[in-house]
């Protein structure tokens, strides 16, 4: 039917988030006037996270789930069931399972507030990573895109920037400009990732 087939051109994006949800807004802003793709939820497995206020704000449904359900597949049954093409983690702080990654292949990308391979893994997530970047006396710091495996922050790198670590930074200061820089790339990379996917069937 040709209506149908005109619908399933339009890629669908799920954003998986924990916490405030400033790059889900954008992300969701910049697909909102897009012809290509969309987003159509916005998972998260913390009630107080401010990205579910926003998500209501901006229309796009969220869905609360825990730990567990994403270990039991729960998660992905939901994210299988609403055919999504591409899943984006945005300041997620859950490891992946395998299942999942394994149901999405090359199809769930995550964003890093650092230069990665550098000041990633376990418990590397906000301002914990900016504290160690700038205990570690950096002059440079950034954000890595990468494909999401069932390791934390290894998966193929896709793209990074940089910025400056600035003499007197705090982990709030470096962490605004970092927001900025994620705030200028990640909806242009996902746009681009999601552009040469080939339809989910
Ligand atoms: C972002 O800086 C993102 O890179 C980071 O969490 C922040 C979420 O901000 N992610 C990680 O640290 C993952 N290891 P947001 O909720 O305002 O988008």
């Amino acid at each position: 039917m040709a209506g149908r087939s005109h619908l399933r051109s339009v890629k669908r994006i799920a954003i998986l988030a924990s916490g405030s949800g400033s790059n889900a807004q954008r992300l969701i802003e910049h697909f909102a006037g897009s012809a290509g793709a969309q987003v159509v939820l916005v998972g998260c497995d913390q009630p107080a996270a401010g990205v579910l206020q926003r998500a209501w704000d901006l229309g796009v449904p969220s869905y609360l789930f825990n730990a567990a359900d994403l270990r039991n597949g729960t998660v992905q049954r939901e994210l299988q069931a609403l055919r999504i093409d591409l899943v984006v983690l945005a300041g997620f702080l859950r490891l992946i399972p395998a299942d999942l990654v394994n149901a999405f292949p090359e199809r769930i990308v995550n964003i890093h507030p650092a230069l990665l391979p550098k000041f990633g893994g376990k418990g590397m997530y906000g301002h914990n990573v900016h504290h160690a970047v700038i205990a570690a006396g950096e002059q440079e710091s950034g954000i890595t895109i990468h494909y999401v495996n069932e390791r934390y922050d290894e998966g193929e790198h896709l793209f990074q920037a940089t910025c400056p670590v600035l003499p007197g930074d705090t982990p709030d200061t470096l962490a605004a400009r970092i927001h900025a820089l994620e705030h200028a790339h990640y909806p242009a990379v996902v746009e681009k990732l999601v552009r040469a996917l080939p339809p989910t069937p």
